[in-house]
């Protein structure tokens, strides 16, 4: 496609990342029910693949179960601000349950840092984040990430369920645009 510059992560990159973070997940919670919570709209891929590379692992006695968020987030096109916003809900409790929040990726960490104080006062059995990259060096607040697939160059990336202007997601490699693309705007973006 003409409008990336280059790509970041292949798509065997991505299945490798995705495979360790199961492996992981799979190891942590043996013999356990755990809820993936997937941060729409960003998370779809990664909670998908996530669930189904976890639930094949051989020998896993780890049970699956999958949920949606939805959030949005007001700020530049490149940046979040922080003023997230829940524009839908989780459609089961999760109250008593092992909560993994799955996110495409955290930059200044407080889409994270919001979900996990909104989720952690509704009395999860346990909760924890698995986010496919990492980009650490804008953190604007601390939140731990037990389960990291890999760190990002910090540079404004689409792919994999991250959009520019909701356009790009569907790309099956993470890749970098082309700088011609971006145009500047100050509006609301949906995350
Ligand atoms: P944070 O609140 O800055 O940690 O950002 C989290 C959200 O911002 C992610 O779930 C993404 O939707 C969005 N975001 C952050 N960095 C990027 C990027 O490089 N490309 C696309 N979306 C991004």
């Amino acid at each position: 496609m003409t409008d990336i510059e280059t790509v970041i992560f292949s798509e065997p990159e991505i299945s490798a990342a995705i495979r360790r973070m199961a492996e992981a997940i799979a190891c942590d919670y043996a013999g356990k029910t755990v809820v993936l919570l997937g941060v729409l709209k960003g998370a779809l891929f990664v909670t998908a693949d996530l669930a189904r590379t976890l639930t094949g692992i051989s020998g896993s006695t780890v049970e699956v179960r999958l949920d949606f968020l939805a959030v949005s987030s007001y700020g530049n096109s490149h940046r979040s601000s922080g003023e997230v916003r829940l524009v839908q809900d989780t459609s089961h409790s999760i109250e008593g349950k092992h909560v993994l929040i799955v996110e495409d990726i955290v930059d200044n960490g407080l889409t994270l840092k919001y979900l996990m104080t909104l989720l952690g006062g509704r009395a999860p059995a346990s909760m924890r984040a698995a986010v496919l990259l990492d980009k650490p060096y804008n953190r604007r607040v601390d939140v731990p990430i037990e389960y990291v697939g890999m760190t990002c160059p910090d540079e404004f990336v689409v792919g994999y369920g991250l959009d520019y202007q909701e356009r790009y997601r569907t790309l099956p490699y993470v890749a970098k645009l082309r700088s011609e693309i971006f145009t500047p705007l100050g509006e609301s973006v949906a995350i």
